[in-house]
C-alpha cells in the first residue's frame, strides 16, 4: 500500500451466499468490528440482498457492491440488472469482469468494457477484475494475458472516468484453492497493471490508481499482501464471510 498516493480498499465478494436475512445478520456483526478502519471497505452481495444491505450498512462507512450490471440502461434483457438501478437503490460500487463471470457466463474483454462503460454512466464505481489462468501462467504470458485485460476493458475510458475505477488482480489459479499467489507475484502483476494505466492515461493517474489482490487472501496473509508498494487492498471471498476475519483484513489494511 502507498496511502499517501491512493485510498486503501477491502471489498468482500460474498458470491453466491447469503440471503436477505443473513446478510443483515452478518453486515450487523462486521459493522462494529471495522468501525474504526481507516481503509475503505466494501460488500459485495448479491442482487436480491441489496436492499437488507443498504439499510445494514447506514450509520457506517460501509460501501455496497453488486457483482454485475447489464451494458443497457433498460430494455429487453431478461433476467438481467440495469446499472441505473442500481444506482437509483443507492448501490455505489459494481464489481465487473469476475472471472466466474468470465468463466461460467461468458464474458468476454468487450463486454466488460460495455457493462464498465454503462456503470459509469450510471454514476456507479467499478471494481475491475482481471487475471491470468494456471495455464497462463505456466506459459509465462502473465502479463500479456493482463495487459489485455486491461487495454480492453478500459478502452474509450477517459482519465477523469478512471478515478471512479478500481482494479482488483485476481489471479484465477488463486480463486478459492487456498492457493495464494506469493506477495511477490501479487506487487508484480500489481506494478504491471500501473505500468500498463501508465501509458493508457499518464503516470499521476496511474499513481491514483487502487490496485487490489484477490484470491484467498485471508486474516493470516493479508498483512505480508498488503505491505507490498503496489497491492492496495484486496478483493475477498471466502474470508469475507466471517465477520471477524473480513475485519482482521480491513485492520491489516488500517496500519
Ligand atoms: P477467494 O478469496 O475465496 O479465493 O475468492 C477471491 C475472489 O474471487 C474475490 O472476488
Amino acid at each position: 500500500m502507498n496511502k499517501a498516493l491512493r485510498p486503501a480498499v477491502i471489498a468482500g465478494n460474498w458470491k453466491m451466499n447469503k440471503t436477505p436475512a443473513e446478510t443483515s445478520a452478518l453486515i450487523s456483526e462486521i459493522k462494529p468490528l471495522v468501525a474504526n478502519a481507516d481503509c475503505t471497505v466494501i460488500v459485495g452481495v448479491p442482487f436480491v440482498d441489496l436492499s437488507e444491505a443498504l439499510e445494514a450498512v447506514k450509520g457506517s462507512k460501509i460501501g455496497v457492491a453488486a457483482q454485475n450490471c447489464h451494458w443497457k440502461e433498460s430494455g429487453a434483457f431478461t433476467g438481467e440488472i440495469s446499472p441505473v438501478t442500481l444506482a437509483g437503490m443507492g448501490v455505489e460500487y459494481v464489481i465487473l469482469g469476475h472471472s466466474e463471470r468470465r468463466q461460467y457466463f461468458g464474458e468476454t474483454d468487450r463486454s466488460v468494457n460495455a457493462r464498465l462503460t454503462a456503470a459509469l454512466a450510471a454514476g456507479l464505481k467499478v471494481i475491475l477484475c482481471v487475471g491470468e489462468t494456471r495455464e497462463e501462467r505456466e506459459s509465462g504470458i502473465t502479463a500479456e494475458v493482463v495487459r489485455k485485460q486491461i487495454k480492453l476493458a478500459l478502452q474509450n475510458i477517459t482519465g477523469e472516468q478512471l478515478k471512479n475505477i478500481i482494479v482488483a488482480y485476481e489471479p484465477v489459479w488463486a480463486i478459492g484453492t487456498g492457493l495464494t499467489a506469493t506477495a511477490e507475484q501479487a506487487n508484480d502483476v500489481c506494478a504491471i497493471i500501473r505500468a500498463c494505466t501508465a501509458e493508457l492515461y499518464d503516470n499521476a493517474a496511474a499513481q491514483r490508481l487502487t490496485i487490489q489482490y484477490g484470491g484467498s487472501m485471508n486474516a493470516k496473509n493479508a498483512a505480508e499482501l498488503l505491505a507490498q508498494p503496489n497491492v492496495d487492498g484486496g478483493l475477498i471471498g471466502g474470508a469475507s464471510l466471517v465477520a471477524a476475519d473480513f475485519a482482521a483484513i480491513a485492520t491489516a489494511a488500517s496500519k
